[in-house]
């Protein structure tokens, strides 16, 4: 049954997704890419592990006791766990000198139908006053990611600014893999329009796109202080979910890793160069699930 209905949804969004390609204002613009050394993959490797660690029991992460991924980063203090619907966890990075928020993502079937239904919304960031002071109406996300990440923002917040103060930094690294990534970009916005003093870096894994372009044109423009990079694996169709032709677009800052498993940095927003997601995988059925857990440079999501 559901992958009956799953196998509807790619329909359908394979029929839009044929008719987007025959539009003009949606032709893909290839872009440069440039490739990405071994030192800057490994530079990656341990926040790998943390974005990996969200899917672990929060009890265990502070026990300090989650595996592979609490052995890779052998120095990091855990600091706090807490979420409605969503797990986030709070970690110190004695040598990356940052605070480390890690949200949990979800299983690629229970991402999907957040991406392919019908009847997805685009929702306006500022109509939330509260959380997203001083935005422009026009910058528009995915109504189910606002929804998540509405339930723990103001934890979040808090957290950050205690392990602040413990630690005597204002540096966080938002990082997190397929529902878990959408969200911290989310927080990526959020946090800066609260903490105008915090350092935010963001690196997401599997991320699907989460809002429309002015939001991918927001986080662009801020990208200076605030950092963002998105990493993709070779044929996973979650990171061209939600269609362009539904009026989603991706933020710069992706890498995308080949086939090969090199990683190729991609200039620009969707950039449509058949080293990037957007020429790599055409449409959604020419994707492949398997590819969303990773490896990204040898680590595969989950605990
Ligand atoms: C999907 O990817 C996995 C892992 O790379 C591979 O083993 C499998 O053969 C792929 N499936 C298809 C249909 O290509």
């Amino acid at each position: 049954m559901a992958l009956l209905r799953f196998g509807l949804h790619a329909i359908t969004t394979l029929l839009a997704f044929g008719a987007a390609l025959a539009a003009p204002g949606l032709l893909m613009k290839r872009q440069a890419v440039s490739s990405v050394s071994q030192s800057q993959i490994d530079s990656y490797t341990p926040i790998t592990h943390y974005a990996s660690a969200g899917y672990c029991q929060p009890s265990a992460t502070l026990a300090w006791n989650c595996g592979a991924n609490c052995q890779a980063n052998p120095s990091f203090h855990p600091v706090a766990s807490g979420g409605d619907g969503v797990v986030v966890q709070f970690w110190y990075d004695p040598n990356l000198k940052t605070v480390v928020v890690s949200i949990q993502g979800t299983q690629p079937s229970a991402i999907l139908p957040l991406l392919t239904d019908s009847d997805i919304q685009l929702t306006s960031l500022a109509l939330d006053p509260i959380l997203f002071p001083g935005l422009d109406l026009s910058i528009l996300a995915h109504q189910g990611f606002i929804s998540a990440h509405a339930m723990s923002a103001t934890d979040i917040l808090s957290a950050v600014q205690t392990t602040f103060s413990q630690f005597s930094t204002s540096r966080v690294l938002l990082t997190g893999h397929s529902l878990g990534a959408a969200i911290a970009l989310l927080h990526s916005v959020y946090i800066p329009l609260h903490i105008p003093s915090a350092q935010v870096t963001y690196v997401g894994y599997g991320l699907p796109r989460v809002g429309n372009q002015d939001f991918a044109d927001y986080v662009d423009a801020h990208a200076s202080v605030t950092p963002v990079t998105h990493i993709n694996n070779q044929e996973d169709p979650i990171p061209i979910l939600p269609g362009r032709f539904l009026g989603f677009h991706h933020p710069s800052g992706e890498i995308h890793i080949q086939d090969s498993l090199a990683w190729v940095a991609c200039a620009g927003q969707d950039n449509a160069n058949t080293e990037c997601i957007v020429g790599d995988v055409s449409n959604p059925l020419a994707g492949n699930l398997t590819d969303h857990d990773g490896p990204y440079n040898g680590i595969e999501m989950g605990c």
